[in-house]
């Protein structure tokens, strides 16, 4: 459907009680595993739409406009309530930690297999491989401190073993920064795509921020604390793809779009009939949001919002198991560093003063919380807490082998030898599958 020629619902008719904001949650053991992944995405995509609309009120003198923006942005946070509170009061903070993690996973394998630019592709491979670590490492204390198997937050939808390692995932922040897209010349597709990232990225970053701390245990919270400064890296990395030279309505215009794009996509794929409602309506709120930005698009750009936006809908959060998309990328990947200019490049491409490993020996002088989180593993129960099928499994000394950086790692590193160790520890002695 052509999204610009349909009326949704207008915004004055948007307000609702607090009791229709504050909605029943899923069920934490219970509902569909992508239910989760799409609420904890949808969130994030509020926080973004109601964040960038106090940008633009900064930056605006326009009254008009601006209390367009003002009665927008009020319902873009209501709409953020009724998201986050989808989730369950009995769920964990680390239970949610997998899910956010579940999200960027699966989320990414899904939007570079649905790139057509191969430079945004490549981007998003490089950061897959980063969020599955970090589901690796906060999977040990799932199993340690809640004493939940991690599968059942994740349905083995997801397999949990180390990737490139979450230490090597500190860099200067400088050399984070992407090429942007041409504004002129991109696809609405890809747009979309990005925004959608971005908004999650920057969700789990505040995520961790706002949450890290809510555990008595220092090993935790100072993993806490290195995953959100990847986070940041990580917001950094796909916000600089944006072309900074689209003007604030046109930026509008795409944010919008995209709301409109991810709550079609939820619905298409939700279910659950009580949720998939829940993202119908919020669909339609969001078409009353785009039919204002795109008037306000011909109104002062004297542009058609379908030069920015074309007329067919992005699918750009389809959920599905991404295991097989995921196991080929870390089999090509795992060696795989940002490079100088803007690029990217295998560990023995590398020059000696590559200005990351300066980062990663000041960060990691008194030793990896991410290395820490196996050690302790190691210390309760012998081996690491690993899922996938067995070949992969095996491979992890030699995949640990090919992603070490030989001129830095951090003093308590595990290294590929004891990981050879594992093998011997049998899944049933320590977790009992169900
Ligand atoms: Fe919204
Ligand atoms: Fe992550
Ligand atoms: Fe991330
Ligand atoms: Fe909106």
């Amino acid at each position: 459907m052509n999204v610009l020629k349909e009326k949704g619902i207008p915004i004055d008719k948007q307000i609702k009680t607090w009791k229709d904001i504050v909605q029943r949650p899923y069920c934490r053991s219970h509902a569909d595993n992508y239910t989760r992944t799409r609420q904890i995405l949808l969130n994030g995509i509020e926080v973004e739409a109601w964040g960038f609309k106090h940008h633009f009120i900064r930056k605006s003198d326009n009254l008009e406009l601006n209390k367009i923006l003002a009665k927008i942005r009020r319902l873009e946070d209501m709409q953020q309530t009724t998201m986050n509170w989808l989730c369950p009061a009995n769920q964990t903070v680390l239970d949610t930690t997998l899910g956010y993690e579940q999200v960027a996973v699966d989320l990414t394998a899904w939007l570079a297999q649905n790139e057509p630019d191969e430079y945004v592709k490549e981007t998003y491979n490089f950061g897959l491989l980063e969020d599955f670590d970090h589901l690796y490492r906060y999977s040990q204390f799932e199993f340690m401190i809640e004493e939940t198997d991690p599968n059942e937050i994740l349905h083995k939808m997801t397999d949990v073993l180390l990737a490139r390692p979450t230490q090597y995932h500190h860099n200067c922040n400088a050399i984070r920064i992407r090429k942007p897209y041409d504004k002129d010349k991109t696809s609405p597709q890809t747009k979309v795509n990005i925004l959608t990232l971005v908004s999650a990225e920057q969700q789990t970053h505040n995520f961790y921020a706002e949450h890290g701390f809510m555990y008595g245990n220092s090993d935790l919270k100072r993993l806490y604390a290195e995953i959100k400064d990847v986070e940041e890296e990580h917001v950094t990395m796909y916000e600089t793809l944006i072309d900074p030279n689209e003007s604030m309505f046109e930026k509008w215009l795409i944010h919008e779009f995209t709301e409109v794009c991810n709550y079609y996509n939820c619905y298409k794929d939700e279910p659950d009939e009580r949720i998939k409602l829940i993202w119908e309506e919020n669909m339609q709120m969001e078409i009353g949001h785009l039919q204002l930005a795109a008037e306000m698009f011909k109104k002062y750009e004297k542009r058609d919002p379908e030069e920015v936006i074309g007329t067919e809908l992005v699918l750009p959060c389809h959920f599905e198991c991404q295991k097989k998309y995921v196991t080929k990328i870390i089999e090509s990947e795992v060696d795989k560093r940002l490079g100088t200019n803007q690029d990217y490049a295998k560990i023995n491409e590398l020059p000696d003063d590559w200005a990351s490993y300066k980062v990663q020996e000041m960060t990691g002088k008194d030793g990896a919380p991410s290395e820490q989180a196996i050690r302790l593993s190691i210390q309760s129960i012998g081996r690491d807490i690993a899922f996938a099928d067995e070949e992969l499994l095996k491979k992890q000394p030699e995949l640990l082998e090919r992603a070490l950086e030989k001129k830095y790692h951090s003093p308590n590193t595990v290294k590929p030898d004891e990981y050879k160790k594992f093998e011997k520890i049998k899944r049933i002695d320590y977790i009992e599958e169900k």
